[in-house]
C-alpha cells in the first residue's frame, strides 16, 4: 500500500504552491506507507524529480521536497513491496529519456515479462520495482502514437495486477493521466485545478467534490477539465459521480470508518488480493520450497497473532504434505534452539518483522546453523534483513493494535507455500495444487462477501456478549488457531475472558465452568469429518446450557445444533483462516465499542514490541 497524489493547476488557483499542495497531502497519506517519498514537477517544459528514502518530514529537511516548482506536480509516499526502500526504488519513475513520470500504487503482475520486452528494445532500468515499467511501456508507444493519452491507455491494457496510477508528461504539460484497478483512487475538483489522490484526507483542504474512481476507469485531469472513460467502453459522464463530502479531516483518516480496526477488518480483501497477485510470481516462494525440501527438522516461530498463522501453517503442512514441524511461542525459543542445527529450517512469522521476541529466536537458531524463511508484511524491516528468505504479504501499515488483515493474508501466504512445498514434493499433482491455487486466489472475493454478509450480524449479536465475562473459542484440526485468534481479538480489545483449546479437551476440565448462558462458539470448518466430530463437542456443551455460536459454512449439517450462526459461503476448508476469521474480529471489534472500548488503542498493549 502506498499514498499518490496529484494537483494541476492555472497560475495562482491553488491555496498554495502546488508543490506545497502536493507535499501536505504527502504528509496526510503518511499512514499509507513512510519508507521513502519523492515528488515531480513539469517545470518550464522539463521533467523535475525529488526523491529519496526515509521519512517525508526527514525528506522535505534533506531534499527540500515542497521546492518543487510547477503547475503539475504528483506526489507519492511509498510502502514497499518489489524492491526494498532506497533512493533509486522510491517513486516517481521515469522513461528513459526523461519525458514521463509515474507514480504507482498497486502491484504489477506482469511486470517481469514486460521488463524483458522493454530491455530488449533498448530501455534502460534503474530501479528494482515493478512501477518502472510504466514510464518505459509509456516511452515505447509514445513512439508509435505520438499522442500520450492513446500511449498510457495502451499501456494499462498491457499490464495485469492492481493499480492506482498516475503520470505526467513534458509532451503533455496541463495534465495528468490516471488509472485505476484494485487500488483506490479520488479526484477532487477545484476552481481552476483539480487533484488525484489515494484518499480523500489529502484533498480535504482544497475541495469537498469528489469522484470516487471506479475500477476500469482511466482518463486525465487538466486544470478546468476531467475526462474519464472505462476501458474498452468509451467515455463517461463523470457529473453524474460527484459527491460533496462532509466528514472533517480526521474522520476522514479512517476514511469515514470509525476506527482504523473496522477499516482494517474492510481492507481485507484488497490486500488478499494483493498478496495472492504478489505471490504468483514471487521467487521468494521457490527459494523457501527448496529450503524446505533440504531441510531436516522444519521449525515454525512467532508471537501472538502471528504464531496462530504459524500454528496453522504448521497444520496444513501436516494434514496436506504429511510432514510434522515444531510450532512454538518465540520466546520459548531456549528450549527448542538446542535441538536445532545445521541443515534445519525455521519459518518466522512477524508483521512488523521487528518483534524482539521473533527477532531473538531468529538468532539464536541461526547461530547454530539454522536457514531461515521470514514471512513479513514490512520490506527490509530485522526479520527479512537477516532471514535467508522472504515471503511478503502486502496487506498495507496497519495502524489498529489488534491484528487483523495481516492475519488473514499470512495465512493465505503460508497456505501458498505449502501447497507448493506438497507439489514439489509429489503429495499434491500439478493439477491439484492448481485446484488450491485456484480457491486461494478467490479469498479476496470470498473475504468481501463474508464481510458484507456477517457485519450486521456481529453487531447484533455483540449487544448480548458485551454483557458476558468469559467465553470458550472451540474447534478442531484446521480450525483450532482461528478459534485461537478469534479468542485473542475478544479478550485483548472487548476485555472478556475468552479461552481457546481443541475441542475434545472440554471433558478434561474446561466444560466444568460451563453453566447456563455461558457464550460457546465454535468454528465449524466446511469439511465433513471436522464437522462429525464437533457434533459431539457442541452436544456436550449444550447440555450444561451454553449458548452456542456457530461459524459454519451455509451447508452445514450442524446448523440446528447452533443459537447463533455466522454464515460462510461454501467454500473450501483450505480457507478456514480468511473466510472464518472476519466475523470474529467483528464481534470482537463491536463488542469493544458497546463495552465503550478504544478498539485501536487496547490497554496495556503495544503494537510491535521491540522488547523481551
Ligand atoms: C504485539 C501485537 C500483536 C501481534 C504481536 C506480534 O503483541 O499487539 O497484535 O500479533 O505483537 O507482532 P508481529 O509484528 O511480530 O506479527
Amino acid at each position: 500500500m502506498c499514498g499518490i497524489i496529484g494537483v494541476v493547476s492555472l497560475p495562482g488557483k491553488t491555496p498554495y504552491r502546488p508543490g506545497v499542495v502536493v507535499f501536505r497531502g504527502l504528509k496526510r497519506l503518511e499512514y499509507r506507507g513512510y519508507d521513502s517519498a519523492g515528488v515531480a514537477a513539469i517545470y518550464n517544459g522539463r521533467l523535475i524529480v525529488l526523491k529519496g528514502k526515509g521519512k517525508i518530514d526527514e525528506l522535505e529537511r534533506k531534499i527540500g521536497l515542497s521546492s518543487i516548482e510547477g503547475l503539475t506536480v504528483i506526489g507519492h509516499t511509498r510502502w514497499a513491496t518489489h524492491g526494498a526502500p532506497s533512493d533509486i526504488n522510491a517513486h516517481p519513475h521515469t522513461d528513459c529519456s526523461g519525458s514521463f513520470a509515474v507514480v504507482h500504487n498497486g502491484i504489477i503482475q506482469n511486470y517481469r515479462e514486460l521488463k524483458e520486452m522493454l530491455i530488449e528494445r533498448g530501455h534502460r532500468f534503474r530501479s528494482a520495482t515493478d512501477t518502472e515499467v510504466i514510464p518505459h511501456l509509456v516511452e515505447e508507444l509514445y513512439k508509435s502514437t505520438g499522442d500520450v493519452y492513446e500511449a498510457f491507455r495502451r499501456a494499462i491494457s498491457m499490464i495485469d495486477g492492481s493499480y492506482a496510477v498516475i503520470l505526467i508528461s513534458t509532451y503533455e504539460p496541463g495534465k495528468i493521466f490516471f488509472a485505476k484497478k484494485d487500488s483506490p483512487l479520488i479526484i477532487g475538483l477545484g476552481d481552476g485545478f483539480n487533484l488525484l489522490a489515494s484518499d480523500i484526507p489529502a484533498l480535504l483542504e482544497y475541495t469537498r467534490r469528489i469522484i470516487t474512481v471506479r475500477d476500469g476507469w482511466i482518463g486525465y485531469v487538466s486544470p478546468s477539465n476531467v475526462f474519464i472513460e472505462e476501458l474498452g467502453r468509451g467515455a463517461i459522464d463523470w457529473s453524474r459521480y460527484i459527491r460533496v463530502v462532509e466528514w472533517s479531516l480526521e474522520d476522514a483518516t479512517k476514511s469515514g470508518y470509525p476506527h482504523f480496526m473496522l477499516k482494517e477488518i474492510h481492507e481485507q480483501p484488497r490486500a488478499l488480493r494483493e498478496t495472492y497477485y504478489g505471490l504468483i510470481d514471487d521467487p521468494a516462494v521457490g527459494e523457501a520450497v527448496k529450503l524446505l525440501l533440504d531441510a531436516d527438522k522444519i521449525y515454525v516461530t512467532a508471537a501472538g497473532t502471528s504464531y496462530h498463522a504459524g500454528y496453522y501453517y504448521s497444520l496444513l503442512l501436516a494434514y496436506m504434505a504429511g510432514r510434522i514441524s515444531s510450532p512454538f511461542i518465540a520466546s520459548e525459543y531456549e528450549v527448542y534452539e538446542k535441538t536445532s542445527g545445521e541443515g534445519d529450517v525455521l519459518i518466522v512469522i512477524s508483521q512488523s518483522g521487528e518483534t524482539m521476541d521473533s527477532l531473538k529466536a531468529l538468532r539464536a537458531f541461526k547461530e547454530r546453523g539454522v536457514r531461515v524463511i521470514a514471512v513479513s508484511n514490512v520490506v527490509d524491516s530485522a526479520i527479512p534483513r537477516e532471514s535467508d528468505v522472504t515471503i511478503y504479504t502486502r496487506a498495507g501499515p496497519e495502524i489498529g493494535v489488534a491484528a487483523t488483515k495481516t492475519f488473514t493474508t499470512q495465512t493465505l501466504a503460508l497456505s501458498w507455500l505449502v501447497v507448493s512445498y506438497a507439489e514439489a514434493t509429489g503429495k499434491l499433482t500439478r493439477s491439484e495444487a492448481e485446484e488450491y491455487r485456484k480457491w486461494l486466489g478467490s479469498s479476496g472475493d470470498l473475504a468481501a462477501r463474508i464481510i458484507a454478509s456477517n457485519e450486521t450480524y456481529a453487531l447484533k449479536l455483540s449487544e448480548w456478549m458485551a454483557g458476558r465475562g468469559n467465553a470458550y473459542y472451540l474447534s478442531r484440526g484446521i480450525g483450532v488457531p482461528v478459534a485461537m485468534e478469534g479468542a485473542l481479538k475478544l479478550k485483548e480489545i472487548a476485555y472478556i475472558h475468552a479461552e481457546s483449546y481443541p475441542a475434545g479437551e472440554s471433558k478434561h476440565g474446561p466444560i466444568a465452568l460451563v453453566e447456563p448462558d455461558y457464550p460457546v462458539l465454535f468454528v465449524i470448518p466446511q469439511h465433513r469429518e471436522l464437522e462429525k466430530l464437533l457434533l459431539g463437542n457442541i452436544q456436550e456443551m449444550k447440555a450444561r446450557g451454553a449458548v452456542i455460536i456457530g461459524v459454519a459454512p451455509e451447508d452445514t449439517v450442524l446448523k440446528d445444533q447452533l443459537d447463533y450462526w455466522f454464515k460462510i459461503p461454501s467454500s473450501h476448508w483450505i480457507l478456514t483462516p480468511i473466510t472464518h476469521t472476519p466475523p470474529l474480529q467483528l464481534l470482537a471489534y463491536h463488542t469493544a465499542v458497546r463495552r465503550g472500548y478504544d478498539p485501536d488503542k487496547p490497554r496495556n498493549l503495544a503494537k510491535t514490541v521491540t522488547v523481551e
